[in-house]
C-alpha cells in the first residue's frame, strides 16, 4: 500500500531531490516536521492515544522523582535557588505530582522555579492547564533557553524519540541505512552505497565481532552534552529514565508504535510514533567524556524500589478501596516488575551530575549489571 500522508509525500519529493535520506533525517522529519510532525500536531499519550508513560500509569512514579530531586537538593548544598527542569513533559502529569511531593520541604519549594521545555503546542497546552497555579513556572522551546543556576533536569522517555543513524555491516564495511523509493513508488529501507570510513575502528569491541547483517544504531551526542555540561558547570544533576540497554551493542530496534501496537515504521509517516532504544553506556561515557560524573545505569524497578515505591504503595492502599487497591499494586508490578508489559528492567536509568556530587541516591549500579544479563543487551 502507497502512503498518501502530506508528510509522506514531502519525503518523497526530498529524496527524488537529494538522494536516498538517512534514518535519522527520516526519524526527525516525522517526528519534528514543523506543520506534520507528530510531535507538533497531537498528544500521543494514554488509553485512547498511542502508549502510556510511566507518570501515566501511577501518582507513585511522579512522587519518587520529586523526592528523588530533593535528594540532589541536598548533595548540592542546599542552593538557595534551584531550577527544577522537564524536558519533554507529556501532559505535565510528572511534575505535578513531584510537585505535590515537593510540598513537604516548605524550604526547598519556596526556592523552585520549574522550566518545561516542550516542542509539541497540543501538550503545551495540557501542562499548563493542570500546572496552573503553581508560581515560578516557565514554557520554554529548547533547554539552552533554561536561564543559568543549580538544576534538577528530568527526562523520561524523551532520549528515546531523538533520532538515531542505523549502520548494517556488509562484506565491504558498515553502510548508513538509509530510506529510498521502491519500485512501486512506495517507501522502503536501503543502504547507502559506499562504507562510512573508519566506522569499525569506533565500534565497541562487541560490536566489531558481529557478522554481515548487524545493525548498530548511535544517536548524536548534541542532547546529553547540553545537559551534562550544564550540571558539570552549574551544578546539580540530571536523571534520564527510558527504555534501552546498559552495555552499547548491535541491535535494530527502530520501531513505530501506533494506537499501542507496533507498526510499519515506513507506513504513514508522522502519524506514529518512532521511536529506538537508548544506549545507555554511550550517555554515560558521553557525560564523562567532558567531566560530569555519570551515576549507574540502574534499571527502573530498582531504582523505584530503592526509592521505597512499595511503602508508598502500601501507604495509599491503606486508604483505598478494593478496586483501587487492586489498580495500585497492578501499577506497582508494571513499573517494577519484568516479563511482558512490564517496564520494571526494560527501563533504565542513569544520573548525571556535577564531579563534585559523589553519589546520588538510587542509583549505584552494582545490582542491575545481573538483571541486564539474564534479560539479553538489547532488552
Ligand atoms: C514519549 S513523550 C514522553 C512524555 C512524558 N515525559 C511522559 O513520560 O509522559 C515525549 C515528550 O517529549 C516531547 N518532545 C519531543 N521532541 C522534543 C524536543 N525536540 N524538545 C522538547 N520536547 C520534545 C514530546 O512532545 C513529549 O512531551
Amino acid at each position: 500500500m502507497i502512503d498518501q500522508t502530506a508528510l509522506a509525500t514531502e519525503i518523497k519529493r526530498l529524496i527524488k531531490a537529494a538522494g536516498p535520506m538517512p534514518v535519522w533525517r527520516y526519524m526527525e522529519l516525522c517526528l519534528g516536521h514543523p506543520e506534520h510532525g507528530y510531535y507538533v500536531t497531537r498528544d500521543p499519550l494514554g488509553r485512547e492515544g498511542d502508549f502510556t508513560t510511566s507518570p501515566e500509569i501511577s501518582q507513585m512514579f511522579g512522587e519518587l522523582l520529586g523526592l528523588w530531586s530533593a535528594s540532589v537538593w541536598k548533595a548540592a548544598d542546599e542552593p538557595q535557588t534551584l531550577r527544577l527542569i522537564e524536558i519533554g513533559p507529556g501532559r505535565g502529569t510528572m511534575m505535578a505530582d513531584a510537585l505535590r511531593a515537593l510540598r513537604v520541604l516548605p524550604i526547598l519549594y519556596q526556592s523552585l522555579s520549574v522550566h518545561l521545555v516542550e516542542i509539541n503546542p497540543v501538550l503545551r497546552q495540557k501542562q499548563q492547564t493542570l500546572l496552573a497555579g503553581i508560581r515560578n513556572i516557565h514554557w520554554h522551546d529548547s533547554f539552552e533557553d533554561v536561564p543559568e543556576g543549580p538544576a534538577v533536569i528530568l527526562a523520561n522517555e524523551y532520549f528515546d524519540v531523538l533520532p538515531i543513524h542505523q549502520a548494517i555491516k556488509r562484506e565491504t564495511g558498515w553502510h548508513e541505512r538509509v530510506i529510498e523509493i521502491g519500485a512501486s513508488g512506495e517507501l522502503v529501507f536501503g543502504v547507502a552505497a559506499d562504507p562510512i570510513p573508519g566506522f569499525e575502528a569506533l565500534l565497541p569491541p562487541l560490536a566489531r565481532l558481529s557478522p554481515p547483517g548487524a545493525v548498530f544504531e548511535w544517536r548524536p551526542d548534541t542532547e546529553i552534552l547540553k545537559i551534562a555540561s550544564r550540571v558539570r558547570d552549574q551544578g546539580g544533576a540530571a536523571l534520564i529514565i527510558d527504555y534501552g540497554h546498559l552495555r552499547s551493542d548491535v541491535g535494530d530496534t527502530f520501531q513505530a508504535i501506533a494506537s499501542h501496537s507496533y507498526a510499519d515504521p515506513l507506513q504513514h509517516p508522522g502519524r506514529a510514533d518512532l521511536t529506538a532504544h537508548v544506549d545507555f553506556d554511550a550517555l554515560g561515557r558521553a557525560a564523562e567524556s567532558i567531566g560530569a560524573r555519570a551515576h549507574g545505569p540502574v534499571t527502573q524497578g530498582a531504582f523505584l524500589k530503592r526509592l521505597g515505591i512499595e511503602t508508598r504503595a502500601l501507604s495509599l492502599m491503606a486508604k483505598a478501596t478494593p478496586q483501587v487497591s487492586e489498580d495500585i499494586a497492578g501499577a506497582l508490578q508494571r513499573l517494577t516488575g519484568e516479563g511482558r508489559g512490564a517496564m520494571g528492567s526494560m527501563f533504565k536509568v542513569i544520573g548525571v551530575s556535577d564531579p563534585k556530587i559523589e553519589t546520588l541516591v538510587a542509583l549505584s549500579d552494582d545490582t542491575d549489571r545481573e538483571a541486564e544479563r539474564r534479560q539479553g543487551t538489547h532488552g
